[in-house]
């Protein structure tokens, strides 16, 4: 190989190597899952859904009959759980001590008991190194409430995505029918509520658009077209 050749190699592989991240921050209902979903596929990124480690603690919890607001006994109960993240087939699965439970997390009960303990800052501490660690060696789209501001604030691309609560709630809704749930409208309105009060009143890292990041406002878009906005302007900013 000749040194253009090999300077050539270097620069091939320094290039592929070079990682970068999407934090993907907005209220409960939004519709960040299903759009990261899309948003990881076409770019062939590994898409870490950080609500379902809450979820994974919050659940932690309620089985230990632990009241989620105090901060004492959540601390005590979780401080040597084991939570870890996996992946098959780019699906996500979250463990507790080694134990899925994945499929347990997508409650109304666990939704709020996610809110609850995501207050504390021992557990927003204790989830911190976990979600940097899996942004750190791949490219990756994080969805959450405070990836652009605390988990990576140098993220080179940051997307704000919310909608009216009414429509929020509505998408939620029809999510849980879909999943087999008996659920009344009305509740998940003011679940939706109070999650949105919860999370962006809080202490430590509450739900906000960072000053850097893209607002979109998705009430009259689909997850399709949200994911498509995104997807273009990532791809420009790599170019
Ligand atoms: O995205 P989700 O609905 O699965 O999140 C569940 C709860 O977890 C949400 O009410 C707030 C909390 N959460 C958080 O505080 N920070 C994150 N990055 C993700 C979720």
């Amino acid at each position: 190989m000749n040194k253009t050749n090999i300077e050539n190699s270097i620069c091939c592989e320094a290039l592929a190597k070079k990682t970068y991240a999407i934090a993907l921050d907005g209220p409960s209902g939004a519709g960040k899952s299903t759009v990261a979903k899309l948003v990881a596929k076409k770019l062939g990124i590994t898409y870490l859904d950080t609500g379902a480690l809450y979820r994974a603690l919050g659940l932690v919890c309620l089985n230990n009959g632990v009241d989620v607001k105090d901060g004492a006994a959540v601390e005590q109960c979780i401080k040597d759980v084991n939570v870890n993240i996996s992946y098959r087939d780019g699906v996500q699965s979250v463990t507790t001590d080694g134990m899925d439970v994945s499929s347990m997390i997508r409650t109304p009960e666990v939704s709020m008991a996610a809110s609850a303990v995501s207050a504390i800052p021992y557990v927003r501490q204790k989830l911190l190194g976990l979600q940097r660690g899996i942004a750190e060696n791949s490219s990756v789209i994080l969805d959450g409430r405070d990836i652009g501001t605390v988990v990576l604030p140098n993220a080179k691309f940051k997307f704000f995505l919310t909608a009216s609560a009414e429509v929020r709630a509505r998408r939620r809704y029809d999510e849980l029918i879909a999943k087999g749930q008996t659920v009344v409208y009305e509740d998940v309105y003011s679940d939706v509520v109070t999650r949105d009060k919860n999370d962006s009143s809080r202490a430590v890292a509450p739900l906000k658009c960072a000053d850097d990041a893209t607002e979109i406002h998705s009430d009259n878009m689909t997850a399709e077209e949200v994911a498509e906005f995104i997807y273009a302007a990532v791809d420009e900013g790599l170019l």
